[in-house]
């Protein structure tokens, strides 16, 4: 089966109601990126930041896969598809994507607050200040903040060497590393893009731009796939 690699962003889940970053005046529910996710905000007001997170975990949870994440999904039977998400939701798993690569984290899980590899699922929705890791030290969502290392970005990469086909749904392509990984993907790759506002991006050959939100656009480039693969 050929090698499908799909990069997704914020914009795969906002018609599962998760609000993107950036298509709202620079804010995150009303808050600066920068200032709810980033070590120095952990430092200055541990208890504003989980509690954030808490409240993302909270709309995650009650948020449902929609059919753009099915679609991927689905494509498991014709192709060999791998996932790279930078999104911290598990819709992509929910949906029944069997190989999903999070470069951000998952916010359904906890990390301790001293190595980030100790990595443990939570109980309910909510992490409480006081709750320690094996170390000794305060629990935190187990994802990625601006200024820390993106531990999978080299697997994501080398990922991205390897696609046969590649599709980029709902991402701004305005962080990096994440926003790097398109460089990898070989020149003569077919690379789909499903964006209703798609970003400016040069010099990528065999960019096939679909102008659409993504339960519509993927949809669609599910079906030019599957044609393809009849001839
Ligand atoms: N379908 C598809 N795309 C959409 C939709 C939709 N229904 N609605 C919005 N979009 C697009 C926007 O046009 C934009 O290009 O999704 C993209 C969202 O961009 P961002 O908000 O910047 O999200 P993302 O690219 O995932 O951000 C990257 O930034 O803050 C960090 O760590 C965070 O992983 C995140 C990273």
């Amino acid at each position: 089966m050929e090698k499908l690699v799909v990069l997704t962003g914020a914009g795969i889940s906002a018609e599962s109601g998760l609000k993107t970053f950036r298509d709202s005046d620079g804010l995150w529910e009303g808050y600066n990126i920068e200032d709810v996710a980033t070590p120095e905000a952990w430092r200055k007001n541990p208890e504003l930041v989980q509690a954030f997170y808490n409240e993302r975990r909270k709309n995650v949870l009650d948020a449902q896969p929609n059919t753009a994440h099915f679609a991927l999904a689905t494509l498991e039977k014709d192709f060999d598809v791998t996932v790279i998400t930078q999104n911290i939701d598990d819709l992509h798993e929910r949906a029944g994507s069997t190989n999903v690569v999070h470069l951000h984290g998952v916010i359904t899980r906890s990390q301790s607050s001293k190595n980030p590899n100790l990595t443990y699922s939570i109980n309910g929705w909510e992490i409480k200040m006081g709750e320690v890791c094996e170390l000794g030290s305060q629990l935190r969502a187990h994802v990625v903040w601006f200024g820390e290392a993106v531990p999978m970005i080299e697997k994501a990469a080398m990922i991205c060497t390897e696609a046969e086909v590649f599709m980029l749904v709902g991402t701004s392509l305005a962080v990096y590393p994440a926003a790097g990984l398109l460089d990898y993907v070989p020149d003569e790759t077919p690379k789909y893009i499903v964006d209703p506002k798609i970003p400016a991006i040069s010099s990528v050959q065999n960019l096939i731009k679909v102008e659409e939100k993504a339960t519509v656009g993927v949809a669609k480039v599910a079906e030019m796939l599957r044609k393809d693969l009849k001839f």
